[in-house]
């Protein structure tokens, strides 16, 4: 298999200082892309090849590209936050590139070898640092590496063709309400991902499978939808783009990885932050019914989601078909704040980075 050195093809016609700074002043997030992305191709017999950074721009696919039809796409999500002395690092590239070659694996593509995904990351931050949100905020530059099939034609069938690319975006609170807590719809009929499925590989279509429910979670007036197991329409597995955290005083519980549960590179780390703080951190199944009845009696303090583009966004409200309930009193927690603070800390290379989680450019 090839490694591709990337080849330096900038944009002649970036966007000016003013037209750039304009479009960091509250991100958001995913507005706005920055001037350059990586593109790299595979081909069938000959492997990785052709790596570019090229100005940003639109694709031009066949319309029967086979991605369009039965949607053979995989991605990435993960952040380049920049340090106190102007450098710029990204927060645990290698983990994505393991997960990115896991979703390759299910998804019948091929792998990318770990090295070019952190080359093909490093190459796009690298010339467009000056995308990298300030130090001292919240904000950074949110990476979107991803590959699609490229082969033209209507067979059902791997590929025998793909395009690899990452684009970059500065990004902002992922809720509009940045820390302010979320209020969550269980979904008890709807499913996202089944035992067997591809709910554990980051594919478009476990996305593509949530939005009904999202949409029905926004007509009852909650931000984002919560899913059950699909056998037993009993256990906890996670919302439709992030994890969950149950926090019982000084000791955080998420829910067990049960194969159609997103392996969560934020939800990782937050075991280890945990226990760096002297809580205790565990992974356990959960069910609706005992998280229902621990928030009544209390024992169950705090609930928050994490994710790369959430970060750690506290729960204030639940609902259910049957119930409603309030987390913290609708408030942010205090182990929830803590731990937010102590994971954006390291990725703002503001406390000791003990775990080498942060890959410096
Ligand atoms: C992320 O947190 O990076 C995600 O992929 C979630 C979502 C925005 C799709």
């Amino acid at each position: 298999m090839t490694t591709p050195t990337i080849e330096l093809k900038p944009s002649s016609t970036p966007l000016s200082d003013a037209e750039r700074a304009a479009r960091m002043v509250n991100p958001g997030f995913g507005r706005h892309f920055t001037d350059h992305m990586v593109t790299i191709r595979w081909t069938e017999g000959r492997g990785w090849h052709d790596g570019q950074l090229v100005p940003y721009g639109p694709l031009s696919l066949d319309p029967a590209t086979n991605v369009l039809h039965y949607a053979q796409e995989i991605f990435e999500g993960l952040k380049a936050y920049r340090q106190p002395d102007d450098t710029v690092a990204i927060f645990r590239p290698d983990q994505n590139a393991l997960r990115f070659q896991r979703s390759a694996r299910r998804l019948a593509m091929p792998e990318l070898p770990v090295e070019t995904f952190l080359e093909a990351c490093d190459a796009l931050v690298q010339q467009d640092r000056a995308w990298v949100p300030a130090h001292g905020g919240e904000e950074s530059l949110y990476l979107r590496p991803f590959m699609i099939a490229t082969e033209v034609g209507l067979g059902v069938k791997p590929a025998n063709e793909y395009l690899f690319l990452v684009i970059a975006s500065p990004a902002g609170a992922y809720f509009p309400g940045g820390v302010k807590p979320v209020s969550i719809w269980l979904s008890e009929d709807r499913v996202r991902a089944v035992p067997g499925g591809m709910g554990d590989a980051k594919t478009g279509g476990n996305y593509a499978a949530s939005l009904l429910a999202q949409a029905e979670a926004a007509a009852k007036g909650c931000d984002q939808v919560c899913y059950l197991d699909a056998v037993e329409h009993k256990w906890v597995e996670e919302l439709g783009g992030m994890n969950l955290y149950f926090v019982y005083g000084d000791k955080i519980v998420t829910p067990t990885l049960s194969g159609s549960i997103l392996e969560g590179v934020t939800r990782d780390s937050l075991l280890a932050v945990a226990r760096d703080l002297g809580l205790e951190s565990v992974e356990a199944r959960v069910s609706i019914d005992q998280w229902q009845r621990d928030a009544e009696d209390g024992s169950l303090t705090e609930v928050f989601a994490c994710g790369t583009a959430a970060v750690i966004t506290p729960v204030g409200t639940v609902k259910r078909s049957s119930a409603e309930w309030k987390q913290s009193g609708g408030e942010p927690g205090e182990v929830t704040l803590r731990l937010r603070r102590a994971l954006l800390d390291i990725q703002r290379g503001v406390t000791e980075d003990r775990h080498g989680w942060m890959h410096s450019l």
